[in-house]
């Protein structure tokens, strides 16, 4: 952490205290609590939405039916909390030296619903780091996994047996009352958090034959100390664009990933298992998995049309993948109506932390053009498609991949975000005493025999 934590840019919001990550989710329960019973009498049964057979058939999409504790997504964008990724910007603490957020207290932020203090995002992040170790055997077991498996399959079998060591799983066999078991998964919660960092930057030392015995240094935050471990912690944009990436990727709401961490959390299943069940949703290419597809698709442009093709070369370029019927990663969006906001901060930081390598710059002015061209032709070639905008998938993998970091290592480089972002919803979950998901499903005869009625 090196020194203390950077006020943020409203004072006041500020207090000096270094109350803990428990303190702070304790004391927001009772209101919590409060508000959910009265949810749960005085509305119980009041209506809030029709449900159409498209909503239906259509992934349930449209439907406001997941209770989300910590953001609300829109056509938008997402708000954590009421509060947009732009007024988060400024509001949260930065780390010295640094000019973005901190994963640290956007964390805190998300469990809390209150932007920390300086003292809470230190004590918070001392909390986490000392945390960052893996039990002896774990070790051992991980690195017996043949480096041929795909990092994101080692690091979710090592989730799984991680399991055996879940503090909430030892409390619900012991038998811990129900009230209390959001303690025991906020201890999870943070050996996750930081856990996982510590899982994939072994995964990567592992494939890139580099030691695997480097441990976080107590003295630097998350962000470092995942570049100490894959060996950039002397590469400081490196280090800026993960703070920024994983603040920007810790919660996206109901999304694949989410959901299904969500789904699976609600059976009570432990962290660890749950989370690695994310991974797995992460693997499909509409959702995280187009963060790597998107770099290859734009690496095959370039080896195809050169770094600075014209409008014409790209629209028929991509306009022949369409024609194969193929999706074009990084652009669409099953929620948002409007330019994907994150992009936006994702750019901003281009603009701010320019490369001097000339084949960096080249692959990157390549992804804007792209950027810039292709909504046009998918606007022309696919008229059903609602949001023709480039997403962040269409740029943050690609920064990434000029950082250095392959193509293989991106689903897990976010999977470190998306679980401990994730892990804030689990414990309101277990505070809150939310019921197992269990939507009644019906077919497509019963479907129309309802609208036929
Ligand atoms: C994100 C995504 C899954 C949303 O899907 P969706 O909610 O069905 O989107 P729409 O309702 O706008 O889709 C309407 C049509 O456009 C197509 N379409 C949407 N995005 C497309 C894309 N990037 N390339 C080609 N076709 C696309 C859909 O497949 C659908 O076709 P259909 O009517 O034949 O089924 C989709 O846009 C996609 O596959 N994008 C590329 C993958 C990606 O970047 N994922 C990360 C998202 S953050």
């Amino acid at each position: 952490m090196n020194g203390t934590v950077n006020g943020s840019a409203h004072e006041n919001h500020t207090n000096g205290t270094g109350r803990t990550i428990f303190d702070a989710v304790s004391a927001r329960i009772p209101s919590r609590a409060a508000l959910a019973v009265k949810l749960m009498t005085k509305y119980r049964d009041s209506p809030i939405q029709e449900v159409t057979v498209e909503n239906v058939m259509n992934g349930m999409r449209g439907l406001q039916c997941i209770l989300w504790e910590i953001s609300e997504t829109g056509a938008t964008g997402i708000r954590h909390h009421g509060k947009s990724l732009q007024e988060l910007e400024a509001l949260l603490p930065k780390w010295p030296g640094s000019t973005q957020m901190s994963p640290e207290a956007m964390l805190w932020y998300l469990y809390t619903a209150t932007v920390p203090t300086p003292a809470e995002v230190q004590t918070f992040a001392a909390e986490i780091s000392a945390r960052a170790e893996l039990p002896l055997e774990a070790q051992t077991f991980f690195d017996s996994l043949p480096t041929n498996i795909l990092p994101e399959a080692q690091v979710i079998m090592m989730l799984t047996f991680l399991s055996q060591y879940s503090k909430f799983n030892t409390a619900v066999s012991s038998g811990v009352s129900k009230d209390e078991l959001w303690r025991y998964s906020l201890e999870d919660a943070l050996d996750v958090a930081g856990r996982i960092p510590l899982i994939v930057g072994r995964a990567y030392a592992k494939g890139k034959g580099l030691s695997t015995k480097a441990g976080f240094s107590p003295s630097s935050d998350l962000a470092h100390n995942f570049a100490r471990l894959i060996g950039k912690d002397s590469d400081l944009d490196f280090i800026e664009f993960t703070r920024l990436c994983w603040c920007l990727y810790l919660d996206h709401g109901s999304s694949v990933s989410s959901h299904a961490m969500r789904l699976v959390g609600s059976a009570w299943s432990e962290p660890y298992t749950t989370i690695a069940t994310g991974i797995v949703g992460g693997t499909g290419p509409l959702h995280a998995k187009a963060i790597a597809d998107s770099v290859n698709f734009n690496l095959d442009v370039m080896s195809s049309l050169g770094a600075a093709p014209t409008k014409d070369e790209i629209f028929t370029y991509v306009g022949n993948c369409l024609t194969q019927g193929q999706i074009i990663p990084g652009y669409g969006h099953a929620l948002l109506r409007v330019p994907d906001p994150r992009l936006e901060l994702l750019r901003r930081f281009l603009d701010t932390h320019p490369s001097s390598d000339p084949k960096v710059h080249s692959f990157l002015s390549l992804i804007r053009n792209m950027n810039d061209n292709v909504p046009d032709l998918l606007r022309e070639r696919v008229r059903g498609m609602k949001n023709p905008h480039p997403n962040g998938d269409a740029l943050n993998g690609c920064i990434l991949h000029a950082y250095g970091l392959p193509t293989e290592y991106l689903l897990c480089f976010f999977a470190c975000s998306r679980a401990m972002g994730f892990m804030s919803q689990y414990i309101w979950d277990r505070a809150l005493g939310l019921s197992m998901e269990r939507p009644l499903s019906l077919t497509m005869d019963e479907l129309l025999a309802k609208v036929q009625k």
